[in-house]
């Protein structure tokens, strides 16, 4: 089997697959059972790689032995992380690795049921699933367990695991309230002491009902197939201690060539500039790397930070899906923190008011002192705002606000003070600065998704 994830030609056929020595993994799950196939992961020290970072034989071995008689497991393919493309990129690469990853998944933790949650709008690569899928269960290489696909909004929640259960459920992506090993797929409420919604068939009477659910990303499930055909040290041997193995990392913005490659962990974020986006545009310098819309803003004299967990967290920021947005000395930041407020705000589902009014006043505010038009009341009240956003809230994305917008205005304090300074006018200006949700990535060429300029925060869009 390959050790590579990205292989210069895509895997087309199950036969292609297996001609590179994949398609072992459920079997070497079977023989190894439950405890073993965890322990092999948790050697290997894998973490999610959707985001988070949080370890995967952790949550394996929690969700595996949370209590409730049915479990389901579910891959996140919604992939709507601004600079990050890797999913698809693995999907469309090899689509078998990541089924393979599910199946050990399902067969580790007991579940009846698997799913595949993928943005409907990814078109190709939902094709390619369905069709490995097929191929898979009819050579028998993917488990005894029902394997479904459900495609989803393009709304950036839809990624977020509460609410993803929501969408596989039929409703829209709103974050529920508890943990996805706490309230599953389909669970009835219960656990709140009461019920809302007939009993699934197969349950008893009782407080089982629960139904935890494992919730893993693209990435995290292409790796379990390789660390259990290879072993946990040949995954150790690449990365760090704390960080081991690779990544499938993205580059965007302003760079010569965006790109997505395989790295190994511990890799200089200036090397992947150079290396995958091709570095900066001619006569320009980088100022500032984004990991997502998640994380706080690496400055230029931070970019030889390896890319591990450990040292990103060490320099305030974090990992995240290993996909950067890169701006270079003719951004103007302060648009930068208005585009990816804007795009916090309008994605915000609104549940919790603490993030949808706070999010929506910070944009409005940073709107006005971008045009030049705001005063010092404006940044006090955003950061009086920044300060609350985070109150009571489901989720992580006002969360995201807080440690994005807030690291913008503590690194770029100067841009701000010239933007009160002036009249009228934005001293850096550029048009095409947005939130770097990638459309499609390939050839050099990113294209982000422009249509978001048009979305509203009631998630309509203006004509
Ligand atoms: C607002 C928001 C959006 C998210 N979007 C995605 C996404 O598109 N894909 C993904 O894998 N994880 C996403 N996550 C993280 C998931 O909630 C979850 O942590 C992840 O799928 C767990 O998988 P892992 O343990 O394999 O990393 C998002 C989280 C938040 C708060
Ligand atoms: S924190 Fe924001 S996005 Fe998350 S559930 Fe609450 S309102 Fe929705």
């Amino acid at each position: 089997m390959s050790d590579r994830y990205l292989l210069p030609e895509p895997v087309t056929s199950v036969a292609g697959w297996q001609a590179l020595g994949g398609g072992q993994a459920v079997d070497i799950a079977r023989r190894l059972g439950s405890d073993d196939t965890i322990e092999e992961l948790g050697t290997a020290g894998l973490r999610g790689r959707g985001g988070a970072g949080f370890p995967t034989a952790r949550k394996w071995s929690g969700v595996r032995s949370s209590p409730g008689t049915h479990r389901y497991v579910v891959c996140n393919a919604a992939e709507g992380e601004p600079s990050s493309f890797k999913d698809r990129a693995l999907l469309r690469a090899n689509p078998y690795q990541v089924i393979e990853g599910l199946a050990v998944a399902a067969l580790t933790i007991g579940a009846r049921e698997a799913f595949i949650g993928i943005k409907a709008s990814f078109r190709p690569e939902m094709a390619r699933v369905h069709r490995a899928i097929e191929e898979m269960q009819a050579a028998g290489l993917a488990g005894d367990v029902p394997i479904s696909v459900v495609g989803g909004p393009d709304e950036y929640l839809f990624g977020e695991e509460k609410a993803l259960l929501e969408v596989i459920e039929g409703k829209p992506p709103m974050p529920r309230l508890l943990a996805p090993y706490e309230q599953g797929l389909f669970a009835a409420g219960s656990q709140m002491g009461w019920e809302s919604v007939p009993r699934e068939p197969g349950h008893g009477p009782g407080r089982d009902i629960s139904n935890p659910t494992l919730v893993n990303n693209v990435e995290t499930l292409a790796n379990v197939g390789h660390i259990l055909l290879r072993g946990a040290e040949w995954f150790r041997s690449m990365g760090t201690a704390g960080s081991p193995g690779h990544a499938v990392a993205t580059v965007v913005g302003d760079v010569v060539h965006p790109g997505v490659a395989e790295i190994d962990l511990g890799m200089r974020l200036s090397d992947l500039i150079a290396e995958v986006g091709g570095g900066a545009r001619p006569g320009r310098r980088v100022k500032a790397a984004f990991s997502g819309i998640s994380n706080p803003v690496v400055t230029a004299d931070r970019l030889d930070t390896p890319l591990t967990y450990e040292d990103m967290e060490a320099i305030g920021s974090g990992l995240g899906a290993v996909g950067f947005a890169v701006y270079d000395d003719s951004a103007c930041m302060v648009e930068v923190a208005f585009q990816y407020s804007r795009f916090l705000w309008i994605e915000s589902c609104g549940q919790c008011p603490a993030c949808k009014l706070g999010t929506q006043e910070i944009t409005h505010r940073l709107n006005e002192i971008e045009a030049c038009r705001g005063s010092e009341e404006d940044v006090a009240v955003i950061g009086a705002q920044l300060a609350k956003v985070t109150d009571a809230n489901r989720c992580f994305l006002g969360t995201e606000e807080q440690r994005v917008i807030s690291s913008i205005l503590r690194a770029f304090p100067e841009e701000f003070a010239a933007h009160l300074e002036v009249e009228g006018n934005c001293p850096n200006p550029r048009t095409d600065l947005i939130a770097p949700k990638i459309v499609e990535l390939a050839g050099g060429v990113a294209t982000y998704d422009e249509h978001h300029r048009k979305k509203r925060p009631d998630w309509t869009y203006d004509p």
